[in-house]
């Protein structure tokens, strides 16, 4: 039997009754351990990724958007609406074309990775760029969701977030437990709710027996709830969580909170080494924000957090060719040389 996306997978634990779904067989993503970081880093622990860029539009935000869109397009919604840093924007794109639904996305003027916006325009998708970051363009969204009908697909639907937390559910159903820690990025502060949501929910009906602590990270010049202010300007290079005020940051405090967990910071440096390190000895390839989780687990290891032997899940977003101008420009491109196999040999050092 093939996967059939995490609607039907996963429908008793969703509040969508016996809805017809609106899939593109979102899920069922890989968690694969990766022993030569772990080696590399010098750390003693079973450590595994969530390759969430193997989702049909590239990341995770399918999850969530599967569920949003079947639940708007069961409502008779014609016209969704979101504020993004890209992601989210394709996969409402790709999700409201499926449904035969209009979407309109605002985001960022140039602020938003080539990869995300070739999708949403594809897609069909109307794209409004607007001057300022993330919020500015969601306040937007939400003045035009008051005036008009279209169905708001941010996180602020509770449908995302749901459909996000099966991601938990899946690894817990791989690993036969939950991890020790899981380990991921922090922009908006949805996922890290909606993992926690998933494990509990897990836990509290004995299918796991224990919880993961849950460790945040967020790229420093966009530490909102590090820093526990609204940050005007954020900026990084992980164009994904530039947020200056995420909408579920409560939320995440309590998923920290209750999970004994923390929520910190990854300079930009750090976050672009290990974006390198994982692609480089790992051969997975994770958009730099993805990579705030690799930087975070080094974090946590140096800081001695992580105990020998650990179960450790990071979540990796987004899939890498999202944003290929970053890509090429940490490795300073390619070398160009004549068509001559003495010159290649030369060049290549052989
Ligand atoms: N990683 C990637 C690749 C993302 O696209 C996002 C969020 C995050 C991490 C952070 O997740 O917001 O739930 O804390 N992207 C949103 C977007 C904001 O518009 O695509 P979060």
């Amino acid at each position: 039997m093939s996967w059939a996306g995490v609607v039907d997978q996963y429908r008793a634990r969703l509040p969508v009754g016996d809805t017809q779904a609106v899939t593109l067989h979102e899920g069922n993503t890989p968690l694969i351990e990766v022993p030569q970081l772990a080696r590399e880093i010098g750390l003693d622990a079973r450590v595994f990724v969530k390759y969430e860029g193997l989702n049909p539009t590239g990341s995770f935000k399918d999850r969530g958007m599967t569920v949003a869109i079947t639940m708007a397009a069961a409502a008779g919604s014609r016209a969704v609406i979101c504020a993004s840093t890209g992601n989210t924007s394709a996969a409402a794109a790709a999700y409201a074309a499926r449904a035969g639904m209009k979407a309109f996305v605002i985001v960022p003027e140039g602020k938003i990775a080539l990869g995300k916006l070739s999708q949403a325009l594809m897609h069909g998708a109307q794209v409004l760029e607007v001057k300022g970051g993330f919020d500015e363009a969601f306040e937007v969204v939400s003045g035009v969701a008051e005036a008009r009908p279209v169905t708001v697909v941010n996180s602020i639907n509770p449908y995302r977030l749901q459909g996000q937390k099966t991601a938990a559910f899946e690894i817990c159903d791989t690993l036969g437990r939950a991890p020790d820690f899981h380990i991921l990025p922090v922009g908006n502060a949805g996922n890290i709710t909606a993992y926690w949501m998933g494990y509990s929910e897990y836990h509290d009906e004995g299918i796991t027996s224990s919880r993961p602590r849950m460790m945040g990270f967020q790229a420093a010049g966009a530490a909102p709830i590090v820093e526990g202010r609204r940050v005007e300007k954020p900026e990084t290079v992980a164009s994904a969580i530039r947020i200056g005020n995420p909408v579920s940051w409560k939320q995440a405090e309590a998923a920290r909170d209750e999970s004994g967990g923390a929520i910190n910071a990854v300079t930009d440096e750090k976050i672009l080494d290990a974006y390198k390190l994982l692609a480089a000895t790992e051969g997975v390839f994770a958009e730099p924000a993805s990579a705030a989780s690799i930087a975070g687990l080094i974090a946590l290891h140096e800081e001695k957090v992580i105990s020998a032997g650990a179960t450790v899940v990071c979540t990796l977003t987004g899939h890498g060719l999202k944003d290929p101008t970053t890509a090429i420009d940490v490795n300073g491109g390619s070398t160009k040389i004549p068509a001559d196999v003495a010159t290649a040999i030369k060049v290549m050092g052989l």
